[in-house]
């Protein structure tokens, strides 16, 4: 583990480095306890540069076991070396001069999974973001790029197969049971990008012609006996090759592409070149064992790694300041790729309910921090929902304002003229600028600045001059360090929804520009009239989610049922009905608070009805329109003072009283919605599903609920069915003989394919209500689980704090204990996964005073741990600041 030198480092300090590193050659002699590595290393001084200064390699954790310069070995007083750090004091003073480095490994007590390591006695490598410092002494650095050959030699018997980057050149057998393999990748590549693979893996083989007529040869490797259960990512893998050609022009370029499945992996996967690795969460597939939600996850993960290739690889990042130019864009390329394989409309509804659920909390508290930020401790914590999501969105904007085909254009120049190199993101901007002829340095500070802006809108309308008139105003809050916000560019899609509920025209606009029916904000206030407006209209606002901000329109609920019934556009429709039950959902919750009998409007109750019926809908749709906002969704809209305990029973007042409203309705389609046939993971399939389990959910609050979900179970020919009925009797019958059957049957069933159990771990783990907490406890000391390996971590302690607001925010802090204990030992192992999992506190500040305190308390209490690592201490002292 890297201890924590408090080092911060700074956007503004970035300094090209004195040496770059043309060629790269690493012979790997793999053992479980000490593999070897030999370094050899082309290094050139930067052109120009007459000086020799020291070179200074970073490394982590290194034994180093000799330094040869030019062939001959270096004298101990040429250099200095601690495991963290390897300076060769004077350099030859020649162009050009090449190092040797030989270092010595342990793969099987890497448990921190970064750098190479043994997952289910598979040797594999994870990089980004400072991974390879782990196994050699490097630049390590994205804007070093260097031409790789590896060489890597282990025991035939122990691994059979031997994959790193590029394409393969040589192999052959070596004495003693040994052999090797030689592979070279002809693309200049940073340091983060390597990756090697040894053990023995089943392969699942296929192929692709590119566009321009070349094959490549395409692997996906599994575990024995798990091929079959690769059929549906080689599917998506194909077709992500061929979208990439047709809507963003991008070719493959390497003879072969091979993706590996592993089991013990920190993050979802990796893009390393040529040859991606898995977490084999986001590989492994089949009706019987994934929900529609996990093939969904398959389909994007494999299509954004994929993507990567141009958009990370053949460009990568000057520097990790610069990650949201490959991650952003790439968030953006797969969101764009789903919503051509699935429902375009359906996929935006699900994109903005993850946004408001990872990145507005983010944002909105302590941790908040820009899409590029400029200052970091530690570069692993910035893998965040807002480099991530908030990036895509900021791509999406850019499309807004300069329309689909002018942003193509822009991307086709982004390719053109930074191919090979490690860009930033002004690099980024000014191909756009350069294409439209537009300034993007207002809009720039959506890159810059951190913050979820709100606006707010009122409208009017005045029938004798026939003019309608929205009066906007922006804002940002401040966040960490940004106290005093500058006023943003922000792109609202809208339309002015006449009484047929079809967009009215006007005849013209003032006080804002408008371009193809989007508003453009630009000044911290507007007033904009549209004339020629003979009726009021009901304004739908920020259509598509066009920018990602939080609305508050001064609106009548009369217009947002009328919304929620007739807009043309899904989104706002969907929006419309979500806002609706939100602020229902709010003053529920308060209502519960001050131990007031809870009611609803009926015209809700009907609604919810009619959307369930309405057959011009997709299935989808409607079981996200029917899906409540979630317990965090209404902590996160109410703000502050928050007692998740009222938020749940308001929640479930409201689940009763529509189901009761509607019950005769919604059992008449939940049989009509029964399975007809053949399971099919498609898009429409999976529509009917979501929507009949939505129906379940509903109809188990009404008398016999737990016979129909025990039917459910017993029925269920698929995962997502399965896993459907089994969540609503533990989360709302855990006291019945139903539930306890199924939950053992469950386990009794699966209890050999960890996946799964983690489905099994999460269920449990997400059941509101106080005895939660003894009941994760248990589990913990499960067989199936393991605090070593990250998914098991993530499926029974990350869904307990994130998903679980009544357990793990349990009045007395019973909850809290048993994290903070837990997130320590994880530490010990895993610092990244650990820094992670402390991320469930960042909203701490929201809770009502007691709970309040007792968070506070867990955070400091892990804050003053004895040797933090730099990962979780990063967190942990953010959140309290
Ligand atoms: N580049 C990977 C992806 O987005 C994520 C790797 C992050 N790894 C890490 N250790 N921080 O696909
Ligand atoms: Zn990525």
């Amino acid at each position: 583990m890297r201890t924590d030198t408090g080092q911060v480092f700074r956007l503004e300090d970035y300094r090209p480095s004195d040496y770059l590193i043309p060629l790269t050659g690493l012979t790997f002699r793999l053992s479980p306890d000490g593999t070897s590595v030999v370094s050899e290393l082309t290094v050139e001084r930067r052109s120009g540069s007459t000086e020799n200064p020291p070179l200074v390699l970073d490394g982590d954790g290194l034994v180093l076991k000799r330094v040869e310069i030019d062939g001959t070995s270096l004298d101990p007083a040429a250099y200095e070396s601690t495991p963290d750090r390897l300076t060769i004091k004077t350099p030859p003073a020649t162009q050009q001069f090449r190092v040797l480095i030989e270092t010595e490994i342990a793969p099987s007590k890497n448990q921190a999974l970064m750098g190479l390591y043994r997952s289910n006695n598979v040797y594999c490598t994870q990089c980004e973001a400072e991974g390879f410092r782990r196994i050699t002494y490097f630049l390590d650095r994205p804007d070093i790029l260097s031409v790789y050959t590896v060489r890597i030699e282990a025991r035939r018997d122990e691994a059979p197969l031997l994959l790193a980057n590029g394409n393969p050149v040589e192999r052959g057998d070596l004495a003693d049971g040994w052999h090797y393999a030689i592979w070279h990748d002809p693309f200049p590549k940073p340091s983060y990008l390597f990756a090697l693979v040894a053990g023995d893996l089943g392969r699942v083989a296929d192929s692709f012609v590119t566009v321009s007529g070349r094959e490549v040869e395409l692997g996906i490797y599994v575990e024995h006996g798990k091929e079959r259960l690769a059929a549906y990512a080689m599917d998506a893998l194909k077709r992500s090759m061929r979208w990439d050609e047709e809507v963003f022009g991008r070719e493959y370029d390497l003879d072969v592409f091979n993706i590996v499945a592993v089991s013990d992996f920190n993050m979802g996967a990796m893009e390393n070149k040529g040859l991606n690795i898995f977490n084999d969460k986001y590989v492994l597939a089949d009706e019987e064992t994934a929900t529609d939600t996990d093939f969904a996850n398959i389909e994007a993960i494999i299509a954004h790694e994929y993507f990567h290739n141009w958009t990370g690889n053949r460009i990568t990042c000057r520097d990790w300041f610069q990650l949201c130019l490959k991650e952003g864009l790439t968030v953006f390329r797969d969101h764009e790729f789903s919503a051509d394989q699935r429902s375009r409309s359906v996929k935006r509804i699900a994109e903005v309910r993850t946004l408001r659920a990872h990145q507005f909390p983010e944002d909105q508290g302590p941790l908040a921090h820009p899409v590029r930020p400029r200052r970091y401790r530690e570069i692993n914590n910035f893998y965040t929902a807002t480099v991530y999501e908030k990036g895509s969105e900021v791509v999406r904007m850019i499309r807004t304002i300069l329309g689909k085909a002018t942003f193509r254009k822009g991307m086709d120049l982004y390719f053109e003229r930074h191919d090979g190199e490690a860009a930033t993101i002004e690099d980024f901007l000014k191909v756009f600028e350069d294409v439209s002829g537009r300034d993007l340095s207002q809009f720039a500070l959506w890159y810059h600045q951190a913050g979820t802006p709100n606006v707010t809108v009122a409208a009017s309308h005045d029938a004798s001059s026939q003019q309608f008139t929205l009066e906007i105003e922006q804002s940002v809050p401040p966040t960490p360090s940004e106290s005093r916000k500058r006023v943003m560019h922000i792109p609202l899609a809208f339309g002015l929804v006449g009484p047929d509920g079809k967009d009215i025209a006007y005849d013209s606009v003032e006080g804002a520009t408008v371009e193809d029916d989007v508003l453009h904000l630009h000044k911290r206030r507007h007033t904009v009239r549209f004339s020629g407006v003979k009726e009021r209209p009901a304004i739908s606002l920020n259509r598509g989610f066009s920018a990602p901000i939080t609305l508050s329109i001064e609106q009548s609920a009369q217009d947002q049922y009328f919304l929620a019934r007739h807009d043309s556009d899904a989104f706002s429709r969907w929006q419309a009905f979500n806002t609706l039950l939100t602020e229902t959902l709010i003053s529920a919750f308060r209502q519960s608070r001050g131990g007031k009998p809870i009611e609803f409007s009926t015209d809700l109750l009907e609604l919810a009805g009619t959307i369930a019926a309405d057959e011009t809908l997709e299935h989808a749709f409607r079981a996200l329109a029917l899906t409540l906002p979630s317990e965090a969704d209404i902590a996160r809209e109410a703000a502050s003072n928050i007692d998740p305990d009222a938020i749940l029973a308001g929640r479930e007042a409201l689940m009763a009283a529509i189901a009761q409203a509607n019950a005769d309705l919604f059992t008449k389609l939940y049989h009509d919605l029964s399975s007809d046939g053949a399971f099919s993971p498609d898009a429409a399939s999976a529509g009917r599903r979501a929507l009949r389990n939505v129906l379940l959910d509903y109809l188990s609050t009404l008398p016999n609920g737990a016979a129909l979900a025990a039917t459910h179970f017993a029925e269920a020919t698929n995962m997502t069915d399965r896993a459907a009925a089994l969540t609503v009797l533990a989360h709302r019958h855990i006291d019945t003989p139903e539930a306890k059957e199924a939950l053992t049957g469950f386990e009794a069933r699966y209890r050999s394919d960890a996946l799964v159990m983690d489905k099994w771990f999460q269920i449990q783990a997400s059941a509101p209500g106080a005895g939660t907490v003894d009941r994760v406890k248990k589990l913990t000391t499960h067989p199936a689980f393991a605090l070593a390996n990250p998914n098991r971590v993530r499926s029974l302690i990350g869904t307990f704090a994130t998903l679980n607001q009544t357990g793990f925010h349990r009045a007395d802090g019973a909850g809290y204990e048993f994290f903070v204990e837990t997130v320590l030992s994880v530490e010990k192992r895993n610092p990244q996964v650990a820094a992670r999992l402390a991320t469930a506190l960042r909203s701490w500040r929201s809770l009502e005073p007691r709970r309040q305190a007792k968070a506070r308390e867990a955070l400091v209490t892990i804050s003053r741990a004895e040797n933090l690592s730099a990962d979780l201490r990063d967190i942990v002292e953010r959140t309290l600041a």
